[in-house]
Order: C-alpha cells, then sequence, then structure tokens
C-alpha cells in the first residue's frame, strides 16, 4: 500500500494555486481544477470543508423581503471575514430568492475563497416538493422556482452544487414510500435545465436524513443509474444524485468514539459510493461547547478515503444551540462562541491526502436493485425505478430557458470591502481587528469550461467496461497501491482507460474525459513510474 504519507509528499511537490475554480465530480469525489487549463494531470481532489449557513434561523426566510442572506453586502463580508478566521472552505446556504441581486455577496465569498452549496428550495407553499403531497406540489409553479433559482445562481463560478432537496424522504408517515421517484424526478429536470442552460454541468445533490437504516436505502436508490449493473440507463444517470449529503448528528464531544457514533458502520456500508459522500449537517450538541473530535477522528480521519468532508451544523447560535457565533441583532456585530475556536482549532489539525483527478477510476455505474433496497428498508418506493413524467410546459421551458431577469453574475467593476462595518469579537468579548483578505488567485475563475466534464449525463458504457474499471481501489485512491510492480500496475490502468475510451459514448462537453481517454494511457504509465522511483 502507498501510504497517506507518501501521497503527500508527492503531491506536495506539485502543488498549484488556491484559485476558485468551479468544481466538477468523478466517480465518487469532487475535483478541483489545478489551473484555467482544467488539466486532468494536474487536478486533485477536493475536501469540503464547511458550515451551514442560515443567520435568521429556518424561519428568518421572507420570500416578500428584497432582503435574503445574501443581498447585504456589509454582511456577508463580516461573515466571510469569519469564514476566514475559521479556515474553511465552503457553507451551505438553505434558503435564497432568486429575485433578489446576489452580486456583491457572491464576489466576496468568491474572492475570499469561499465555495457555496445551495438548497434551490424554501419551505413556502408552493417552494418545494411537498413531502406528504409530492404528486401534488411536483408542478410547473414550483419548477419554474427551481429554475429562476438556477438561472440566478448558474453563472458563479463558486456554487459547488445545488440540493434538490432535504429529508423529503423520511421515515415518517409514508414519505419513504411516496417521495424517493418525485426527488429523482426533480433533480432530473434541475440537470436537465443546467445541460441547456448553464455551461458547466454544477453537481446536483441531495441531503439526506440520518435514520440508519433509511439513509442506506437511500444512497443506494439515489445514487444507481442502471438496471442491470453494466449498461447505464440514460433516464436513472439523469436522474441520479451527483453527490450524497448526510445530516448526521451522532458522534457527540465527549462521549463517542469511531464505533459508538456508528462512523465505522458508514465506512463500511457506504464503501461502494460511485458519487461524493459528504456530511450536509454534522455536530452533535448532547455536550456543549462541541470539541468537534469527530473532525480529526472521524470525517477527515477514518473516513477521509471515502467521504469528501462536510459542513458543521451551524453558523449563528439560535434556540436550539448550535452557533458557531452569537449575532447582536442590534449592532450587527458578531461574537465568536466556544464552538467557534473549538471548531478552528480542529480545522487546523485537519491532514488531507492529496490525490489526482486521473487517480480517481472513470467509472460510476451502479445498479438500481430493488430488492437490496427493500431488504434494507422494506418500506422504500422503488416501484420500478420509473421517474414520473415532467408536467407539460416543463420540457420546453428546459428546451429554451425561462428567460430570466435576475441571472448573477460575478462583478468586475467591484472592489469588495476589506475593512468590516460591524464588529467581531473573541470569545472574552475583545474586538478583533478584522481586514479581510483577498488572495488575487481567487479571481481566476475562466476555466476551460469545455474539459470540464466528469458529471457523468447522457454517456453510455458498452458492457465491456465492467471488468477492468475497478482497478482503482476506494480505499488507496491511487493506482498502482494495488502492486509495487511499475509494469503490472500501469498495464492494469492502461486497459481500463482503453476499454472506457473504446466504449464510451461522450456527449458534447466531455473534453475531458476525452482527452483523458486518448492520452490516459501514457500519462498513467508516467505517474506509476514516478510513485515507482518514490518507492
Ligand atoms: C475505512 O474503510 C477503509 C476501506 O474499507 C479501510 O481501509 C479503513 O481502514 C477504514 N477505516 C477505519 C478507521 O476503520
Ligand atoms: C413501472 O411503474 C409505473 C408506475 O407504477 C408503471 O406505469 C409502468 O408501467 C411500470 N413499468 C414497467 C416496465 O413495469
Ligand atoms: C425575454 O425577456 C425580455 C425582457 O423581459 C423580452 O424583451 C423578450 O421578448 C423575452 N424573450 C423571449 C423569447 O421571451
Ligand atoms: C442523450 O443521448 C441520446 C442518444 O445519444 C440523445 O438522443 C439525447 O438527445 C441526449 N440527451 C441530451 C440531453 O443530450
Ligand atoms: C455484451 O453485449 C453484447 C451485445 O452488445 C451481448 O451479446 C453480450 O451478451 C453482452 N455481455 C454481457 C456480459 O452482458
Ligand atoms: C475497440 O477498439 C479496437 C481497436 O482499438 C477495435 O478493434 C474494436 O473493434 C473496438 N471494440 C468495440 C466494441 O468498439
Ligand atoms: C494527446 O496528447 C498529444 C501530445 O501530448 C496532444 O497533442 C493531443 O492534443 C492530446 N490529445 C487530446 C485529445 O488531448
Amino acid at each position: 500500500m502507498v501510504s497517506k504519507n507518501l501521497l503527500a509528499a508527492l503531491t506536495l511537490s506539485l502543488t498549484s494555486v488556491n484559485a476558485i475554480y468551479p468544481i466538477h465530480i468523478k466517480n465518487y469525489r469532487f475535483i478541483k481544477p489545478a489551473s484555467s487549463d482544467n488539466d486532468v494531470s494536474e487536478n486533485e481532489i477536493f475536501f469540503m470543508n464547511g458550515i451551514d449557513y442560515q443567520p435568521g434561523g429556518s424561519s428568518g426566510y421572507d420570500p416578500d423581503s428584497t432582503n435574503d442572506v445574501l443581498s447585504d453586502p456589509d454582511i456577508c463580508a463580516r461573515d466571510a471575514f469569519a469564514f476566514q478566521q475559521l479556515g474553511i472552505n465552503t457553507v451551505r446556504i438553505y434558503t435564497l430568492n432568486p429575485d433578489v441581486n446576489h452580486d456583491e455577496c457572491m464576489t466576496i465569498l468568491n474572492d475570499a475563497g469561499i465555495y457555496v452549496v445551495l438548497d434551490v428550495n424554501s419551505g413556502n407553499d408552493g417552494e418545494n416538493l411537498n413531502r406528504a403531497d409530492p404528486s401534488g406540489s411536483y408542478n410547473s409553479q414550483y419548477l419554474t422556482r427551481v429554475f429562476k433559482f438556477i438561472e440566478a445562481f448558474k453563472n458563479y463560478p463558486n456554487v459547488l452544487g445545488f440540493i434538490s432537496g432535504n429529508e423529503v424522504i423520511n421515515d415518517e408517515e409514508d414519505y419513504a414510500e411516496i417521495d424517493p421517484a418525485y426527488v429523482r424526478a426533480v433533480q432530473r429536470d434541475m440537470k436537465q435545465y443546467i445541460a441547456k442552460n448553464a455551461d458547466r454541468p454544477i453537481p446536483v445533490g441531495y441531503a439526506a436524513a440520518n435514520q440508519v437504516d433509511l439513509r442506506l436505502a437511500t444512497f443506494k436508490y439515489l445514487q444507481c443509474n442502471s438496471l442491470d449493473g453494466k449498461t447505464v440507463n440514460s433516464d436513472l444517470d439523469t436522474s441520479r444524485s451527483d453527490f450524497f449529503g448526510l445530516n448526521t448528528y451522532d458522534w457527540c464531544s465527549g462521549q463517542s468514539d469511531w464505533t459508538t457514533s456508528g462512523y465505522d458502520k458508514l465506512n463500511s456500508t457506504f464503501s461502494d459510493a460511485v458519487i461524493p459522500l459528504v456530511f450536509s449537517e454534522y455536530g452533535c450538541n448532547a455536550n456543549s461547547p462541541r470539541t468537534f473530535d469527530e473532525v480529526t477522528e472521524g470525517l477527515y480521519g477514518g473516513l477521509v478515503n471515502l467521504f469528501s468532508g462536510g459542513l458543521v451544523y451551524e453558523y449563528a447560535q439560535e434556540a436550539n444551540n448550535y452557533g458557531l457565533v452569537q449575532i447582536d441583532d442590534d449592532d450587527n456585530s458578531i461574537s465568536y462562541l466556544e464552538d467557534f475556536t473549538n471548531l478552528q482549532d480542529k480545522i487546523k489539525d485537519i491532514s488531507l491526502p492529496s490525490t489526482k483527478e486521473s487517480q480517481v477510476a472513470g467509472r460510476s455505474i451502479y445498479k438500481c436493485d430493488a430488492n437490496a433496497i427493500k431488504k434494507i428498508y422494506s418500506n422504500f418506493g422503488t416501484s420500478n425505478f420509473t421517474i414520473p413524467k415532467q408536467p407539460a410546459d416543463i420540457s420546453k421551458m428546459i428546451k429554451n430557458g425561462l428567460n430570466a431577469t435576475n441571472v448573477g453574475s460575478i462583478l468586475s467593476d467591484y472592489t469588495p470591502p476589506s475593512t468590516l462595518k460591524y464588529n467581531v469579537k473573541d470569545t472574552d468579548g475583545n474586538d478583533v481587528s478584522a481586514t479581510l483578505s483577498y488572495d488575487p488567485s481567487n479571481t481566476l475563475n475562466n476555466v476551460k469550461l469545455a474539459a470540464t466534464s466528469s458529471v457523468i449525463s447522457n454517456v453510455t458504457f458498452s458492457n465491456t467496461t465492467s471488468k477492468s474499471s475497478s482497478s482503482i481501489s476506494k480505499s488507496s485512491g491511487i493506482s498502482s497501491s494495488k502492486s509495487k510492480s511499475t509494469g503490472k500496475s500501469s498495464k492494469v490502468i492502461k486497459s481500463a482507460s482503453k476499454s472506457v475510451s473504446n466504449s464510451t459514448k461522450l456527449s458534447k462537453g466531455d473534453a475531458t474525459n476525452l482527452k483523458f481517454n486518448n492520452n490516459g494511457s501514457f500519462f498513467f504509465m508516467v505517474v506509476t513510474a514516478l510513485f515507482a522511483l518514490i518507492i
């Protein structure tokens, strides 16, 4: 086995700039371009290291207001400063208004080095899939809002992904029976809309509830894209989740460990993932303040070869006591809480493997297996994997685009603030001298998008691919770990890339795959030779 340290040593010498290039997906990994060339030989896997951001709480959203949590640049600058102090790279935001202008805030976040993961729904009627009435609420009014949302955010390079639904499928009532197919329907519509109307394949994921059996059934249902396990089914591929988020609070500070938290089971039962896995919410607060041992020992420790990081719940202190900062509503100052500094300390101690995009298996195929799913959760609604039909006017909307009036973009004629209008206080109540810094490389966003492809959509594989592609194993992430013999492992890889290229139909925009396929074997030989030298 190639050790993690060795990997780090290898890739350190090839370190690239920090730019906020758009993230894409390959198999179970997020990929961050290393340069504007978006060159698979340089690109590396990306870990989400973030928090959930919903100041004002879940009821803080007013659809009739001209404000939302990304509309006030002074607030956004204040919080971007706190994000930088914390050391995170991503925030998840639950509710935003697609009619509000977000350009200043998104430019601040982008330039400050922060990606966003955005839920496209709100809690208001007609603005989500109603889990009690999925067929009634899956209608063109709802989908129009979702498409408007995509329009509002599709052009920001720091949008890491959209979340199609949060815990829609849960263990109450008959929701696990009636909702799954509709979650897929919404994802299909979103992904079709993005394919037609955005210039990159922005990932679309789902955030799942944590009931142990249900979460596994949901995962198997939402990641599958093949009826026979060999051939990609285009409908199932389009409707599947590009990434899977888990809201989990099972590791409690001072009382849980790898086993009692159930992280060991996550590590084993999700090990066949072919889409990225993240914690879309985490941070049990049974004991307060939280010490966040699960950060270094769990998510970025024992789970690091399987999961791609996650998001601590949550930024602002509310009645439920999950906050990292206290916001003073009178003067808009923020005060760091002990949870903030504790998390900050753990984040400093995270050590991540560096793995190249080219070392991640290309093939992402998973069988839709109703029996396997029902064996885990008997009431899970798999029917026959038929996805509900689109409402009549939707395909036209997808084809033509919405002609939306509020299409956001990064501002080039705007200087984000470096000093803050509002005060930031440390845990002792003393003012923090706050200067926001913007790494110039963060503004380098113009990646060669044509090469950004690896969210596999509309790709069909012939059955000949199935033989070779498992040669890159998950736990290692590294091709050569299978064998110390250079010749042997490079051969395995060669045949993998060859057989894919031989039998893969690529849709337009799949230039990365094309390049990978054509030049893959040569590249792999170089990489493998490099490893051989080090070993
Ligand atoms: C997690 O699973 C991987 C792959 O199965 C394994 O190599 C690793 O040891 C597991 N982690 C722990 C902490 O058990
Ligand atoms: C799948 O289920 C749907 C809805 O229950 C039904 O209309 C359709 O005929 C089924 N398809 C097959 C191939 O069984
Ligand atoms: C798009 O919207 C603009 C302005 O709202 C309008 O002038 C134009 O006719 C619309 N185009 C289509 C194709 O609907
Ligand atoms: C997917 O591929 C099929 C067959 O090649 C083609 O007919 C269809 O238009 C493609 N769909 C999209 C969204 O590109
Ligand atoms: C592979 O596909 C061919 C036809 O394209 C078919 O004859 C053969 O049975 C398939 N093999 C497997 C293992 O599915
Ligand atoms: C695969 O490619 C080889 C040549 O590289 C060709 O001879 C063979 O027919 C191809 N197979 C398929 C299934 O396209
Ligand atoms: C493959 O590599 C060669 C030489 O490095 C290059 O000229 C060619 O453009 C590459 N092909 C693709 C598809 O990238």
